[in-house]
């Protein structure tokens, strides 16, 4: 119950699925946890009895926001150990490219790229302030394999693995460690919306035969959290009931 004792980590995303997730796992493995998200209903979600976690409303696409969170963890805590780089959004619907709408593209990289490099950015200032830390960026397997419709979604995803790849390099020597989770399908609120025969069809793909629970993602994202990932940096961590297999 103290794999994190005492880490200060800043969750995005932490309203719903993969984020909410981490935070009640992280808090229980006895972590600080400020979890933010742009969805105010994070104000009232989290209750004393799950752990030491502070809700803040914050729009990873809003800079201003971004530091205001980031500073809160200055001051509050005088350091950042661990960043979940989370927060996410999907395609309202599948496109071809040629027919992609371009607001839809540019909504889709403000929040997955552009929003994550800054939440990014200011975290890793504050990590090296500390003397350290742990980035779990978000991915996807859509950075590795086509999902048709699915070109910015995908396109966007291989930008959050390289940008995990080049700052891993670049904040090696610094006591950095960073990599990214790379789930499949997973039961969260991002499939919302699709038909039973959708999401079965989406089970059939997945070698294990069933769509992946938050919980076995959040479990992976703590061991990258935790010291016991010490001389691990710069990875892609596919997690997928075994579809990148086939
Ligand atoms: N569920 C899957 O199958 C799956 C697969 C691969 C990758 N992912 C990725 O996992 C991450 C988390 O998604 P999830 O599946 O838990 O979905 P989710 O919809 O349950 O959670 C996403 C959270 O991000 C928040 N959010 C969205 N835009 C934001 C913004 N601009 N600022 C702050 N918060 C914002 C939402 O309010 C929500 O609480 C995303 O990056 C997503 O792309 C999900």
């Amino acid at each position: 119950m103290d794999r994190l004792k005492d880490k200060v980590c800043l969750i995005t995303g932490a309203a719903s699925g993969f984020g909410r997730e981490m935070t009640l796992l992280f808090a229980k493995e006895g972590a600080k946890v400020i979890a933010a998200d742009y969805n105010e209903k994070i104000l009232d979600m989290y209750r004393p009895e799950d752990g030491d976690i502070t809700p803040v409303v914050c729009d990873v696409t809003n800079h201003e926001q971004v530091i205001n969170t980031v500073n809160l963890a200055r001051t509050k805590f005088g350091r950042l150990d661990v960043l979940c780089n989370n927060a996410g959004i999907n395609n309202k619907k599948p496109y071809r490219t040629h027919e992609y709408p371009v607001e839809e593209w540019d909504q889709l990289y403000n929040v997955l790229v552009r929003g994550a490099f800054l939440v990014l950015r200011e975290s890793l200032q504050l990590m090296l302030e500390s003397g350290g830390g742990s980035v779990i960026n978000t991915g996807s397997i859509g950075a590795f394999r086509a999902t048709v419709g699915s070109t910015a979604y995908c396109s966007a995803k291989g930008a959050i693995r390289m940008m995990t790849t080049n700052a891993a390099a670049e904040y090696v020597k610094d006591n950095i460690r960073i990599n990214s989770v790379c789930p499949g399908i997973f039961n969260t609120a991002i499939l919302d919306g699709l038909q039973p025969d959708v999401l079965d069809a989406l089970a059939a793909q997945v070698p294990m035969g069933k769509i992946g629970e938050p919980i076995d993602m959040a479990y992976l994202a703590l061991f990258l959290a935790s010291d016991e990932s010490k001389y691990i940096t710069g990875q892609n961590w596919l997690i997928d009931g075994g579809r990148s297999c086939m």
